[in-house]
């Protein structure tokens, strides 16, 4: 171990009790007893700083936790560490590698209740949205345990007499793991399972805003089995973790979930050292709905992929496109359903919507539907702040929004604020889900087997929703096209791009 960690709370130390979830769930129980972060398999604490960052429940603002304020020198103990263990992981056999992620997932579903309260209470979502995304970030677990037996290279027949071309699919290196505060388990689990499943080995910099989740599964990786310094956390200044990640040449790839404005500068960065990426990165999801649309579910169908994580989703509906002829009557199903959602604590059981990650969403959410009623749009829900502790704001609904000119329409929204848009022919609909630089998800509903067709080839996203919006899953390809991004997570194709390409050539005269 390098000598700027110190190990901290001896042989077996746990830093979260998740046998006992009720702790976590209010009150002063700091979500973890001691600031630390997990390196080469040991919670270590820095002989550098003791300087410890703090941690807020977005719901009621108290403080829940500290975690340690880690920086460049840190990190770069945890690349070396995954680095040494890079060498040995990559030689493991890919069975024994499948049985450590999918024992890492089972423990993450055995202590859902735990780590879904831990998650809730950093993120403000609500407990059964909470906790389904711990059994979702479990399923990345069972998912790459089984591809990870299946990564194939192929036999060509060689360039000359004589000679036979092999190509395998090595694992990469030591990957950069950078993610967001939206989903503070499964962005990291869907990359992570695969890197690992893959012979990588990992070093994890989580939202500072939601670290508590991340260092969750650091513990469960330690009691999965996950050997030393394959798995590694570092929490603290994101700067200069991010910069040390980046500009390190034994960091080989770096898998970054969060804003386009920061995944170009990762982008960039990467030039220096050649490093492979992946980015999921903005996106600005149309939902289109078509005269012969079954209204009643599209309506619920739309407002499920708005509202879902009070909107701070990168496939949330940032514009719902409606056509003409139904526009009024869809319009007002819609706003009579988002009027019955209650908004609330993340451990209200009739709560359906929690709070957003801060202030400056609720102010910018304040922002675009101001800009969009002096633009022409009427607010037929919602429109404002909810008064009191927390960062709540009320579920949303403009109608009469101006495309072409509104913010609410041009930019990431990510939140709980939706714009309705009136279109004429299929044509235009079509043009106008197109018209933007992101191509992450788009949605449509229409009944018309034909137009199914048409309008799923025609949209220019890297996933689309045809009469269902609930596209996230384990085995579906999660990724974007234009500027949303590179590469995909999930499926058969989230675990090639942890493996470079070797090619032999034997010759066998
Ligand atoms: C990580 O820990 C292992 C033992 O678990 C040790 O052999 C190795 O030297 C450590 N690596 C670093 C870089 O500290
Ligand atoms: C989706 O398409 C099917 C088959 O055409 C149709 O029965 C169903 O009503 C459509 N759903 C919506 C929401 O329009
Ligand atoms: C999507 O719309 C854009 C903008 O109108 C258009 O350029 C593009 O051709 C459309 N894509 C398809 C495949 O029709």
């Amino acid at each position: 171990m390098s000598d700027l960690l110190q190990a901290v709370g001896g042989e077996g130390f746990k830093p979260f009790d998740l046998s006992n979830p009720a702790q976590y769930a209010k009150g002063n129980t700091p979500m973890m007893s001691k600031a630390a972060c997990y390196i080469n398999g040991t919670w270590v604490t820095s002989k550098r700083t003791d300087k410890t960052i703090e941690v807020e429940d977005p719901c009621t603002n108290q403080v829940i936790g500290v975690i340690a304020h880690f920086g460049k020198e840190e990190t770069l103990a945890a690349i070396a560490a995954a680095k040494t263990a890079f060498e040995s992981w990559k030689k493991v056999l890919p069975n024994e590698r499948a049985a450590a992620v999918r024992r890492w997932g089972e423990l993450m579903t055995q202590a859902a209740e735990g780590m879904g309260t831990i998650l809730s209470r950093e993120s403000g979502k609500v407990f059964a949205e909470g906790k389904g995304e711990v059994i979702y970030s479990a399923s990345f677990g069972d998912w790459y345990a089984g591809e990870a037996e299946r990564i194939y290279g192929d036999v060509i027949s060689g360039p000359h007499l004589g000679t036979q071309a092999t190509v395998y699919r090595e694992p990469i290196g030591v990957v950069g793991l950078i993610t967001p505060w939206n989903f503070p388990a499964a962005m990291i689990t869907r990359a992570a399972c695969a890197a690992i499943a893959a012979g990588c080995t990992v070093v994890l910099k989580p939202a500072q805003l939601t670290p508590f989740s991340a260092l969750v599964l650091a513990q469960l990786a330690g009691e999965a089995g996950i050997p030393a310094g394959v798995f590694n956390v570092v929490t603290g200044e994101s700067a200069s973790i991010g910069s040390a990640l980046v500009e390190s040449f034994d960091i080989r790839k770096i898998s970054f979930t969060g804003s386009t404005r920061v995944g170009k500068q990762l982008y960039q960065g990467s030039a220096e050292t050649m490093k492979k990426l992946g980015l999921e990165l903005g996106g600005n999801a149309p939902y289109l709905v078509f005269e012969d649309a079954d209204l009643p579910r599209a309506a619920d169908d739309l407002i499920a992929a708005k509202f879902r994580n009070s909107g701070q989703t990168c496939i949330s509906v940032n514009r719902a496109l409606v056509q003409s002829s139904i526009y009024d009557e869809f319009t007002k199903l819609v706003a009579d359903r988002v009027k019955a959602l209650k908004v609330g604590n993340s451990f209200d059981p009739s709560a359906k919507i929690g709070a957003v990650i801060g202030k400056p969403t609720v102010d910018h959410m304040a922002k675009v539907v101001e800009d969009a009623v002096a633009k022409g749009a009427k607010v037929e829900v919602g429109g404002h702040a909810v008064p009191g502790a927390g960062y709540f704001f009320e579920p949303t609904v403009l109608s009469n929004v101006p495309h072409d000119t509104a913010l609410c329409c041009r930019e990431e929204l990510f939140g709980p604020v939706l714009p309705m848009v009136r279109f004429d022919t299929e044509e235009e609909g079509v043009r106008m889900a197109n018209d933007t630089r992101a191509g992450l998800a788009g949605y449509f509903s229409t009944s018309d087997y034909r137009r199914q067709f048409r309008v799923a080839h025609a949209l220019q996203f890297g996933m689309i929703g045809c009469n269902d919006s609930a596209m996230s899953a384990a085995c579906i390809p999660f990724g974007g096209v234009k500027e949303s991004g590179l590469g995909r997570d999930g499926s058969k194709y989230g675990i090639e791009p942890f493996t470079d390409c070797k090619y032999v050539l034997f010759s066998t005269v």
